[in-house]
């Protein structure tokens, strides 16, 4: 991963009134660190473990390898003499980045029992002592806030990953866990279905300057798109229940080739299927039926 920078996201000792009412780089870290550690409130031991497809992580990786990260690419660097909290570590939570060597298959990460979810978190711990440290003091530089700021961000893309992770794990258990119980947001009625449309024309896309991006996000360019129209709200439970019901599944004209060929599956179809009237009955158990059919969730 690498980034393009063309502003700092943190204050330094030379920076404008404008930068310096940034968040300090000390609480911007602290922040994102502690999040990652909140949502995981709600998982259980066991949850942590477990990985449900080769694409997914198991959410004590996603901790520990957030953690690696700064100690490998800041800490060690800013302090070569620093022996490594556990050098095992270089090849478990590596995940992609060759300069550091081999690493551990990406599809055997659930079978990495320890270190213990207590140990990792312990791991996190002193890191997070050091890193701190370390951003109050004087040695750190302009190209290690850079490092650190793209820490920052690369944390809270795994965050996105943990909870995606957990959420498929969830998803295959036939208890059906929840990662957190919420009323479905009803209302009793929606305005008809109504269209924004935008004609065709040049538009520029990509990162502009002056703000923190990942280097897929440059170069800014310029994209001819065609015309499109877009719904004024969400759509409801129960106009994706009208569809069903309508054998939108079986016209081929409602469906792009993927997506076609994905219905080509029974069990797709039929998991659809059970998970929008599963929807719908869950809303039908908190209030009417004219409340269920226009519950967005
Ligand atoms: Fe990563």
């Amino acid at each position: 991963m690498s980034t393009t920078k063309q502003q700092p996201m943190y204050a330094t000792t030379d920076s404008t009134s404008e930068a310096q009412q940034a968040p300090r780089p000390h609480d911007a870290y602290r922040a994102v660190r502690e999040q990652t550690v909140a949502l995981c409130a709600p998982l259980e031991r066991e949850d942590f473990v477990v990985q449900s497809m080769p694409d997914a992580s198991p959410a004590k990786w996603h901790l520990a390898h957030t953690t690696w990260f700064f100690e490998r690419f800041v800490l060690r660097e800013a302090f070569p003499e620093l022996a490594p909290y556990d050098e095992r570590y270089d090849y478990i939570f590596n995940s992609y980045y060759d300069s550091v060597g081999a690493r551990h298959a990406r599809a055997e990460r659930g079978l990495l029992t320890r270190p213990t979810v207590d140990e990792i978190l312990g791991y996190r711990r002193c890191v997070d002592e050091r890193m701190c440290g370390l951003l109050d003091s004087a040695a750190v530089d302009a190209v290690l806030l850079t490092r650190i700021e793209l820490g920052v961000h690369h944390e809270q893309q795994h965050q996105e990953l943990l909870l995606t992770d957990i959420k498929h794990a969830f998803s295959l258990n036939p208890l059906e866990p929840a990662y957190a119980r919420a009323t479905p947001h009803c209302v009793a009625s929606v305005a008809p279905l109504a269209w924004h449309r935008f004609g065709e024309g040049l538009h520029e896309i990509g990162a502009a300057p002056g703000a923190f991006c990942f280097d897929n996000e440059t170069p800014r360019h310029r994209v001819h798109v065609h015309s499109f129209a877009l719904a004024h709200r969400l759509v409801t439970n129960g106009e994706f229940l009208e569809f069903i019901r309508d054998c939108g599944y079986d016209r081929p004209g409602h469906w792009l080739a993927d997506g076609w060929a994905l219905l080509g599956t029974v069990e797709a179809r039929k998991g659809d299927v059970q998970e929008a009237t599963r929807a719908f009955c869950r809303a039908k158990e908190l209030g009417s039926a004219a409340a269920a059919a226009n519950c967005p969730e």
